[in-house]
């Protein structure tokens, strides 16, 4: 129970500046978003080739209050309108969480608001909620810049972990291979690009088959940096496209396969995708082949697979309807949270 509890319809205004972009959403009901407003840092930490974090916390200062009333005049809102404010307390930069988790925190404090304590990754997986009509139970498969797991949602607010990575997240491989390729921050969105143009030609590693569900991509990173390094040693030419084909075909089939064992082992054969990774077209395109095998499959439209607020908004909803209390006015920041 909480004090939302009789409301119709329930508007949040969500806050999220985990890592390198400031966000500011106006979600109506979970699903339906009436703001969106990103503020991407990207092209200030490309030249540093990654996330600098105390340059990162040091322009969300200085973008949050107009992404929010951006989003405020995006939806022709005033503060009269939101029911309750949400905001990403973990995981992430420290410093950045910090300056959503203050700002919401004196937003909820003088606008007499409850406040709502997000975790990033939950948010991911609600994404999935926007413009949908995805309802538990159903197996998630969660790939971004710090996670790689499978998740099984039973309800909106009970997640159970079936497998995760031993090593590398999936988007962290991708962002790493990227780099010994000499593309720029942030990898994925690159090595899509110019897999498009190369051949799946090099027969990079998968982790060896066993009964636990698990994900590893050190050996696949490992192997590729050994490639690169090989052919700069003897002066060949690095052929770039049909590295980051090779590297994505193997990347993404490992994804697949594991969540197509959890997809047996379960029966559950409604799926959806979360996390960074989700953008991938390649994965996108494995996901419409299993929608082929009989899957229903759901995925988040591209622009809140990466990071934004709206999912962020979408996961409050899901905390407030399943009897969540608010958070006190001494919530802290978190760099990191359980996966569920
Ligand atoms: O979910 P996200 O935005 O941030 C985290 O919570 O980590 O994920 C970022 C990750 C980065 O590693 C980025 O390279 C990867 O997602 N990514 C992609 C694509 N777009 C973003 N990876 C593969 N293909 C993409 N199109
Ligand atoms: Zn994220």
């Amino acid at each position: 129970m909480n004090s939302l509890d009789n409301k119709q319809n329930l508007i949040v205004l969500a806050i999220e500046s985990s890592c390198d972009e400031t966000a500011c959403a106006i979600v109506k009901n979970g699903r339906e978003v009436l703001a969106n407003v990103i503020a991407t840092q990207i092209e200030i930490h490309r030249r540093f080739g990654g996330v600098v974090p105390e340059i990162a916390s040091r322009n969300h200062t200085l973008a949050i209050e107009n992404v929010v009333k951006e989003a405020l005049s995006q939806a022709n809102m005033t503060k009269d309108d939101i029911d309750a404010i949400a905001v990403t307390y973990g995981a992430g930069l420290l410093g950045a969480l910090l300056v959503g988790v203050n700002f919401a925190k004196a937003l909820a404090y003088a606008w007499h608001k409850p406040l709502f304590a997000v975790s990033h990754i939950r948010g991911h997986i609600a994404a999935n909620y926007i413009d949908s009509a995805l309802e538990p139970p159903y197996l998630c498969l969660l790939a971004s810049g710090g996670h790689t797991a499978i998740v099984k949602v039973e309800d909106y607010s009970t997640l159970k972990l079936l497998g995760q990575s031993k090593d590398d997240a999936a988007g962290e491989a991708f962002d790493k291979v990227a780099r010994v390729l000499g593309l720029p921050y942030p990898g994925g969105p690159e090595i899509e690009k110019l897999a498009k143009e190369g051949q799946a030609r090099f027969d990079c590693p998968l982790p060896h088959h066993t009964n636990e569900l698990y994900f590893s991509y050190s050996g696949l990173k490992t192997y590729v940096i050994n490639l690169v390094h090989n052919l700069e040693q003897k002066g060949e030419e690095i052929p770039k496209a049909d590295v980051a084909a090779s590297f994505q075909k193997a990347a993404v089939a490992q994804l697949v396969d594991v969540l197509s064992r959890a997809i047996h082992d379960t029966g559950i054969k409604t799926i959806a995708v979360a996390g960074g990774v989700s953008a991938n077209a390649a994965l996108r395109a494995e996901f419409d082949r299993l929608g082929r095998e009989g899957c229903d499959v759901h995925y988040p439209k591209l622009k809140y697979c990466t990071d934004n607020a709206a999912m962020i908004g979408a996961e409050a909803y899901n905390l407030i309807r399943t009897g969540a209390q608010p958070a006190d006015l001494d919530l802290d920041a978190s760099a990191t949270v359980s996966i569920v």
